[in-house]
């Protein structure tokens, strides 16, 4: 039995505590969060788990052989690298850490203890995802021209981290697990509509080899949309995460381009309108599809998923969109991902 402490219950904490509460293999033994509010929320849901006003005390307990840190991203460094040094495995929420350097640092850090680094991020967990990606490596939908993202709700504002590090985020990581390639270049646009806040509505462009991608996304949207849109050379995929069901369609649409032999500069285009599928998605939880892939990763020594290095090179996008936003879209080049999975 793998004993686990969540440590942050503020939003997304009791999600994680209720989701390895119902993990095979696992009990919650305690939760800890500074806010005496948010511990009397945590006790009413897990009266078995022990109650700690300071994160610092998970690290001595000896029944804790993992935590799942959902706290504010600038704590996420030093709350990671104190538990993994204390020899426990980690589960670390989205964006992994605010900077690339404090990435490297966990990476190498778990290596050397031989530890589980996870980045929590959930949409790779999810059927709809994981379908996609299935049928983008089968080559279902051909080469990939482009993947079109529109993530837009009417809040909740954040103070530490701006929309692109907050909702992009999901977009980034859903990429990497799709697509298995990084962007070469990034260049971002945002604004901040409240003075003193981060940016709170961004247009992001990444270039792929032979792809690109545009995320959208934004707090001040008057509804909320959940879109992606990938386009391929034989299939497109339209994929609603709002949907209670049928959340991905493939479209047999497209074009055929040909080339006039008589008259040589004069380009054929023809359209292809053919069927809409929509296939048959599991219904598990992707949290909880998560937090079992975490206890498994654990128990089998199995490298997870969303592993330190693709959360690592999550954040090195982000902070390459930060760096273009600062020079109003200047591309910035990515090079190579500083630790390769
Ligand atoms: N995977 C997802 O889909 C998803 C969804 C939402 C949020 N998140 C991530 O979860 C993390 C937390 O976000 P949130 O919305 O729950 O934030 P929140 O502000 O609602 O909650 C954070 C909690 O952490 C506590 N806290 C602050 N500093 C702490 C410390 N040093 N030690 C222990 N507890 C501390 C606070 O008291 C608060 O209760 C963020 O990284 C966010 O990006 C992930």
């Amino acid at each position: 039995m793998i004993g686990v402490a969540v440590i942050g219950y503020g939003y997304w904490g009791p999600n994680l505590a209720r989701s390895f509460s119902e993990t095979d293999d696992c009990q919650v033994v305690a939760i800890a969060d500074p806010s005496p509010a948010a511990l009397a929320r945590a006790g009413k849901r897990h009266p078995l788990a022990r109650l700690l006003t300071d994160p610092a005390e998970v690290f001595k307990q000896p029944d804790i052989d993992a935590v799942a840190i959902a706290t504010p991203v600038r704590t996420h460094y030093d709350l990671a690298r104190a538990a993994l040094r204390s020899g426990r495995h980690v589960l670390v929420e989205k964006p992994m850490t605010e900077t690339s350097d404090q990435g490297v640092l966990l990476v190498e850090e778990a290596a050397r203890r031989n530890l589980v680094l996870m980045a929590g991020h959930t949409f790779v967990y999810s059927p709809a995802v994981r379908k996609i990606q299935e049928l983008v490596s089968a080559g279902d939908l051909g080469q990939i021209f482009y993947y079109d993202s529109t993530r837009i709700n009417l809040g909740l504002f954040q103070r530490d981290v701006d929309v692109i590090w907050d909702l992009a985020v999901h977009d980034l990581s859903i990429l990497e697990f799709v697509l298995r390639a990084t962007p070469s270049a990034v260049s971002a646009n945002g604004v901040s509509h409240v003075k003193g806040s981060p940016e709170n509505m961004a247009q992001v462009t990444l270039y792929f080899e032979d792809c690109v991608a545009h995320l959208n996304v934004n707090w001040l949207a008057p509804v909320k949309i959940r879109q992606v849109l990938i386009g391929g050379s034989r299939k497109m995929i339209v994929y609603d995460d709002l949907e209670p069901s049928e959340k991905i369609k493939v479209y047999d649409r497209g074009i055929n381009v040909a080339h006039g032999s008589e008259e040589i500069y004069r380009m054929l285009v023809s359209y292809r309108v053919g069927d809409m599928w929509a296939p048959q998605l599991a219904t598990t939880e992707p949290l909880l599809t998560e937090t079992s892939h975490f206890v498994s990763c654990i128990r089998d020594r199995i490298t997870p998923i969303t592993d330190g290095r693709l959360g690592l090179r999550v954040v090195e996008v982000l902070e390459a969109a930060t760096r273009s936003m600062r020079q109003r879209g200047q591309p910035v080049e990515l090079g190579r991902p500083r630790m390769a999975s």
